[in-house]
Parts: structure tokens; C-alpha cells; sequence
């Protein structure tokens, strides 16, 4: 809901439990007043202070009602943040304000959100508040990704601001979602003047806080090793991540939560910000000198400039706000249900995902149309529902040297064509599904060989490789023309119901400051045309396993692989970091061989089972040759998700063990164990997982405390038919006896019996 005062103006969204409040200071400067819990009533001269401050810049009142302004100011319960009164002139400190979109030039050193440069070369630029429109409707940013559902009441708020001397125009638009404490933001930048004006940097938001203690959450890692929490407290001065390599990155998933300093898994407030953006991103926070907070989020500005002619725009991605009074399961209670009812594309909300049987760790590059028939024959044994044909089946791909780019089937290794062996396939009862990755060439494919002015960095240097391959540039639009005519023709060449969309590297060399965003766009408008002309398949996203797992990949491809790191263990972590942004049915997770084939480790079949079950579930390991024990171990869990799956897709996902927030980065994760559950939305059933690393000497077993269940209610551990009072659950927990042998795995599954 969106409350205008209109005597400010004042701007007061409530969204879910929470509010944000935007206000206007002397006509002119745009004020963040208020994020957090829910307000009904707003005192707009109570929402910061006013003052100067020793060696700062300061700004006069309009004289004209400076006076008026002063005693209205004092009568209605403004603060000063220096002692005493304005002074005659009241003057004030813009670096003292609380700034909504903070620009360069205006006396707030602070980091601005807006960094321009003029025809003249100049950076300064003051954004004067001008006017502001109520939307019917949910207007997102042009050529990017957004939400495609409209919330039940729908409105968004537009507040334009305009620098008069340089002729820049500067919307923000906000969309409260109603039902859920989030709030999206976007921005578009238009140069109305007679000269162009380069933008050099855009957020998507900035928020600025009074200086309470808070710590710092980020989700960090590298491939393999994705999405770790990592917790630390905010210092003096500026604290980012970024990613730089063309991707939102494995090394930081863009995100970023400020978290009050008693924060845990369950209690305290956090904001949290994210971007529906899959390109280069920057999250800060900057602590200045008085101890005030700013938290921005936006396209990483390094590397990044936009040349903006007269009459043209840019919009900036979108950004989603999360704010949450219990800990960080309240931020994953707004960003699941926002992934599930409004980013995911609408066809794939409430569909079961199928049970995957993947090539990859099976057969690598050595595939063919006799051993993928083979193993979708024991796929479908142990209750596999889709064949997906990973890397090597194209011509000449017989390692990654070569190829990429010319999408062909390879006649030698199907010499049926595909489509014979797709249908062999599909006659078991099985779907079809192909791995592509359509973002790059190597230098041995056709492809280069025809266009080696295609790709990324293609100004005279030898291009820099990584494994291998060179990225094309989807800024440009031959080349995304090119990929939708080759890819149209393959989707459509056979029953094709399962796409994974791999992209194996980071771009190193970008030809111009706009190359990555440009890139960006070209890619979003492949993936949107590709997923409107092709609605019946499923396209699940990889970037060397979770390099690119973020909302903007989410709002194309209801699903991502995780990571390609498959050791059970390993995932585990992954898994519980990952699912703070993303519900569990988005992330993709497939039981692996042993020894694993990343780190070496030996895991039992149960417990890789288990890893996996309530996640997109699948197998990717060479069936033919696993024993008949662990493929019992298979089915029987393939039976589980199968009965489960739409539990796992609606339920709500909780991580338990909360102590592990307290670890700061900790690399005695060896020790760790891990432990989630997903309780169904009428609180019926919980399935409970915990994971236990390594075995403890002279164990005395452990509790764990269950959450989520429905309060004055009795549960039935279905296995056991043991009756458990769910207080007692939720206080205490269940009883994990002690246990020889490391890579320990139980499940509960906990039935709602009565309510008392
Ligand atoms: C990287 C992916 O993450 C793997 O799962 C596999 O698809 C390979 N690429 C294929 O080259």
C-alpha cells in the first residue's frame, strides 16, 4: 500500500510488516525517513535530524520560510542533531541526511548512488525533487528481468528528480509487494539536455541508517565452494563485494544484509538487498565518521560507463528489499515466496520438477547414442523421468578444446541422428533433455572461424582463454540473432523437454565500458524470446555449476544447478547458504559416485540421497556400473521425492542449527553438521533432515530443536509411529542417539496427528 501525504509530500509504502517512508526536505532533497517494521501514522519531522556539524558543508534554508520552516520544524518534534537550535540561517549539513538517491557535487561526501560526467567533464549533479505518480500496475526496468505476476493490489510509486543545469531527469520507482516485507526498486536515468552525459555509476538503491550496531552478511565462495555465509561486524569506512567477470560470480552471490549485532538464525532485524541482475554487481556498506550506515546495490560502476545521448535513458536493474524481525529466516520467508509467486516464469510456479538423470558424471564427453539409451534404461529403473544429454554431443566434441559454437549432433556418435536416439529414449517413458552453451566458441568451431569478429575482446590482442573458449558478444545483435535462429532450429528438431544452459568462464577482456550490461541485455532478450517460443521446456541454468545463480537468471529459468561441486558434504554447506535467496525446488542437486569426483570423498548412497531429495533431484553417475544396493538406495528415495516433490516445491524451507551463524567464515567446517527442514504450508507434515559431517569421540548424541510445526499440536514420527507434542519438539527437539562413522544422515517425516 502507498500513503501520500501530500503537504510534504510525505511517501509512506507498507509492504507485508513493513514500512518505508521517502520524504522532502526544503522542496529540494529526496530523504530516506524510515525502513523497518510497520508504522500506521507518520511524523514527518520526526524521521531525521537537522544540523550542521563541524567542517562539513553547509546549506542554507530558502529564506523565504526558513523561519516558517524553523518553527514548524521545533513545534512538530524535529531533532537536531547539534546542540541547541538552527542556527539564524538554518543552515544544515547535506552530509548529515539521510539521502534516498545521493549524487556527487551536493557537499554529502558520502558515497553517491549516482556518479555522472557531463559534456564539460564535471561529476557534480543535484538532484532537486520535482514530482511523483502513483502506477496502476508494475512498470519494470526496459530490456531486464522483472517480476511477471502482478501482487494481489498493485502500485507502484514513480518520484521524479531533475537536475535543472545539466538537464538530467531521474525517476525512481518503487513497488511495494503487499503481502511480503519487500520492496522493489528501480531507476531511470534520462538526459534531457542538448549534450550527452556518460553515467559512470547508477544503484539500483541506496538507504541510508542511523549508526546501530550492525554486522554484515554476505554470501561468498568460488566455484565449487559457493555461497558460504559469511558474518562480520562493520567498521569504519566502505565494505563491498563485487563481481567483475561478466556474471553475478561464484565468489559473491549479490546480496548483501545488514543484521542488527544480536541477530540469529530466528531473531533480531535484518535488511537484506538484492538484484534481479545476472551481470556485474557491487553491494556496500559505508560507515561514515558519525557512525551512520549506507547500503547500496547496483551494476558494479568498475568497468562500467554508459554514454547516454540527448533524449535517451537508462534503467537501472531492479533491486528487492527484504526487511525481517526474525532473524534470516524471516528474509528467506520474503524471498521464497517472492521467487515462487512472482519471478519464476509463470508456466513453471506449480509444476513438480522431474526426477534428472544426467550424463555428465556418468559419461563426461564420451557420449553416444547406445550408452545414454543404457543409461536412461537404469535411470528409468531406479525412477528417473528425464534423460538429460550433458556436454559431448555435438560434432567434433570430443574434448573442451573444441566445437563450441556449432551445434550440430554428431553423426559418428549418433549415427541415427538425435532424433532416433531421443525417441529410443522417450519410448521408455523417459523425456529428452540437452545441455547447451550457447555464450561461447572455440577458437576450433565454424563458428570462429566464420565471425572471429564476434566475440569479446575481438580488437587485435590474441584473445585470453578459459577453458579453453572465448565469449561471444551478445551486446551485439547479430549475435543474438544468430543464437536464436541455431537454437529455435535445434529445440524445435526434436522433442526437446529439459534444457540446461551451461556458460563455463568469466569474461576477461570487454572492449568498451558498456560492453558487460550490453552483453547483459542481448543475453536477457535470447532467454526471453527462447522461453515465450519454447513455454514447454524446462531450462535450468549453470554457470560452471552456480556462477550466475541469482533472481535475474530465476525470472527465465525456474531452476539453476547449484554448483558443480557434487560431494555430498560439500553440498551440504553450499545448499544451506544457498537457500537464504532461493527456495529449494530453484536449485538443482544430483546424487553423485563415490569416490566423488570433485574432492575424493566416500559418502554412503543414503546419504547423498539425502542431500539431494528435497531439491531438484536427480542422479548424474554412471548407473551401469553402481551396485544393486545402493540402486535400491535410489529408487526408494526416488519414490520419496516423487511423493513428496510438491511438499518440497510449496512447503516452507527451514535451516536449522542456527549456531552456525556465529562462526565467522569459519574453516573448521569439517566439523560442521547441517540440518533443514520443509514443513508443509498447513503445517500437516515437516520432513526434517540433519546432516552430521563428522562423528564426534565419546559422543553423548544431540538434540535437535525443530521449528515451523504447528503450535499445541502432537506430531507422529511416521518411521518410529512415535508421538512427539509439538512444543516439546520446537523446544526440545528429537533425539539424535550417538553414532560410529562420518557423513551420518536422518530423516524425519512428522505427521500432524491432533491439536489438543
Ligand atoms: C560445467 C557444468 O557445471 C557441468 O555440470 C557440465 O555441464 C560441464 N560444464 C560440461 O562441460
Amino acid at each position: 500500500m502507498i500513503n501520500i501525504n501530500k503537504d510534504g509530500p510525505v511517501f509512506h509504502l507498507q509492504a507485508g510488516r513493513s514500512s518505508y517512508i521517502i520524504s522532502i526536505l526544503e522542496g529540494r532533497y529526496l530523504i530516506h525517513g524510515y525502513w523497518g517494521g510497520r508504522v500506521e501514522t507518520v511524523n514527518p519531522f520526526q524521521l531525521f535530524t537537522l544540523g550542521t556539524r563541524p567542517y562539513s558543508v553547509t546549506e542554507s534554508m530558502d529564506s523565504e520560510h526558513s523561519e516558517n520552516f524553523n518553527r514548524h520544524w521545533i513545534s512538530n518534534g524535529g531533532s537536531l542533531s547539534d546542540k541547541g537550535q538552527l542556527n539564524p540561517e538554518s543552515a544544515f549539513s547535506p552530509e548529515r541526511l539521510p539521502l534516498e538517491y545521493p549524487t556527487a557535487g551536493i557537499g554529502d561526501l558520502r558515497k553517491a548512488a549516482l556518479q555522472i560526467r557531463n559534456a564539460a567533464g564535471s561529476p557534480s549533479c543535484f538532484l532537486e525533487y520535482r514530482d511523483y505518480e502513483l502506477i496502476e500496475g508494475f512498470p519494470g526496468p526496459s530490456g531486464l528481468p522483472y517480476i511477471s505476476e502482478p501482487p494481489e493490489t498493485c502500485q507502484t510509486l514513480r518520484i521524479g528528480l531533475v537536475d535543472q543545469v545539466i538537464g538530467l531527469r531521474v525517476d525512481l520507482y518503487y513497488l511495494p509487494l503487499p503481502s511480503l516485507s519487500i520492496i522493489l526498486r528501480w531507476n531511470r536515468i534520462q538526459n534531457n539536455s542538448e549534450t550527452a552525459v556518460d553515467i559512470n555509476h547508477a544503484s539500483s538503491a541506496s538507504m541510508d541508517f542511523p549508526g546501530d550496531d550492525m554486522d554484515m552478511i554476505t554470501l561468498n565462495g568460488s566455484w565449487g565452494r559457493e555461497r558460504n555465509l559469511h558474518r562480520r561486524a562493520i567498521a569504519p569506512g566502505i565494505q563491498s563485494i563485487e563481481s567483475r567477470g561478466g556474471t553475478s560470480s561464484h565468489q559473491h552471490s549479490p546480496f548483501i544484509a545488514l543484521a542488527s549485532r544480536d541477530a540469529t538464525e530466528t531473531n533480531g532485524t535484518v535488511f537484506a538487498a538484492s538484484l534481479i541482475y545476472s551481470g556485474n554487481h557491487r553491494h556496500l556498506v559505508e560507515q561514515d565518521q558519525y557512525g551512520s550506515l549506507r547500503l547500496q546495490c547496483g551494476i558494479n560502476p568498475n568497468g562500467f560507463s554508459i554514454h547516454l545521448p540527448p533524449g535517451e535513458s537508462f534503467d537501472t536493474p531492479a533491486a528487492v528489499l527484504a526487511w525481517s524481525d526474525s532473524g534470516l529466516t524471516g528474509i528467506s520467508d520474503n524471498f521464497h515466496p517472492f521467487v515462487r509467486h512472482y519471478l519464476l516464469p509463470a508456466l513453471w510456479r506449480d509444476r513438480d520438477r522431474p526426477v534428472i538423470v544426467n550424463t555428465w558424471e556418468a559419461r563426461y564427453f564420451d557420449v553416444n547414442s547406445q550408452n545414454i539409451l543404457e543409461l536412461a534404461e537404469q535411470g528409468k529403473e531406479i525412477g528417473g523421468e528425464v534423460l538429460v544429454l550433458d556436454d559431448g554431443w555435438f560434432e567434433n566434441r570430443k574434448d573442451d578444446k573444441r566445437a563450441l559454437g556449432d551445434w550440430v549432433p554428431d553423426s559418428v556418435k549418433f549415427p541415427g541422428g538425435l532424433s532416433d536416439a531421443v525417441n529410443k529414449i522417450r519410448n521408455l517413458g523417459m523425456g529428452f533433455g540437452i545441455w547447451v552453451e550457447p555464450e561461447m566458441v572455440n577458437r576450433d568451431s565454424e563458428l570462429f572461424r566464420r565471425h572471429p569478429e564476434w566475440i569479446l575482446g575481438s580488437t587485435g590482442r590474441k584473445p585470453v582463454l578459459a577453458r579453453n573458449q572465448i565469449v561471444l558478444n551478445l551486446g551485439k545483435s547479430e549475435v543474438v540473432e544468430h543464437l536464436l535462429d541455431v537454437l529455435s532450429g535445434l529445440f524445435s528438431s526434436t522433442p526437446i523437454s529439459y534444457v540446461k544452459w551451461d556458460m563455463n568462464r568469466y569474461m576477461a577482456e570487454t572492449d568498451e565500458p558498456e560492453t558487460p550490461h550490453r552483453y547483459m541485455l542481448g543475453l536477457y532478450r535470447l532467454w526471453s524470446t527462447l522461453v515465450s517460443r519454447f513455454p514447454h521446456i524446462l531450462f535450468e541454468g549453470c554457470a560452471g555449476g552456480g556462477g550466475r545463480f541469482d533472481f535475474g537468471s530465476l525470472a527465465y529459468m525456474p531452476q539453476f544447478w547449484t554448483s558443480d561441486q557434487t560431494d555430498a558434504v560439500e553440498r551440504q554447506r553450499i545448499q544451506f547458504g544457498t537457500s537464504v535467496l532461493f527456495p529449494p525446488e530453484t536449485m538443482g542437486a544430483h546424487v553423485s559416485a563415490v569416490p566423488n569426483h570433485q574432492i575424493g570423498r566416500i559418502t554412503s548412497a543414503e546419504s547423498r540421497g539425502l542431500t539431494a531429495l528435497c531439491f531438484n533431484f536427480g542422479f548424474e553417475l554412471d548407473l551401469t556400473i553402481e551396485s544393486e544396493k545402493d540402486k535400491a538406495v535410489y529408487s526408494r528415495l526416488s519414490r520419496l521425492y516423487k511423493k513428496y516433490r510438491t511438499l518440497f516445491r510449496t512447503g516452507r524451507f527451514l535451516r536449522l542449527l542456527p549456531e552456525l551463524y556465529h562462526f565467522n567464515n569459519s574453516k573448521s567446517h569439517q566439523r560442521d553438521s547441517h540440518a533443514w527442514s520443509i514443513v508443509s504450508t498447513d503445517k500437516n507434515e515437516s520432513i526434517v533432515f540433519y546432516f552430521q559431517a563428522m562423528a564426534n569421540p565419546n559422543d553423548d548424541g544431540r538434540w535437535l530443536r525443530i521449528s515451523g510445526l504447528e503450535e499445541h499440536s502432537s506430531y507422529m514420527d511416521v518411521e518410529k509411529q512415535t508421538i512427539h507434542d509439538s512444543a516439546f519438539l520446537m523446544n526440545r527437539g528429537l533425539w539424535i542417539p550417538p553414532a560410529a562413522g562420518d557423513y551420518r544422515s536422518v530423516f524425519w517425516i512428522l505427521k500432524k496427528v491432533e491439536n489438543k
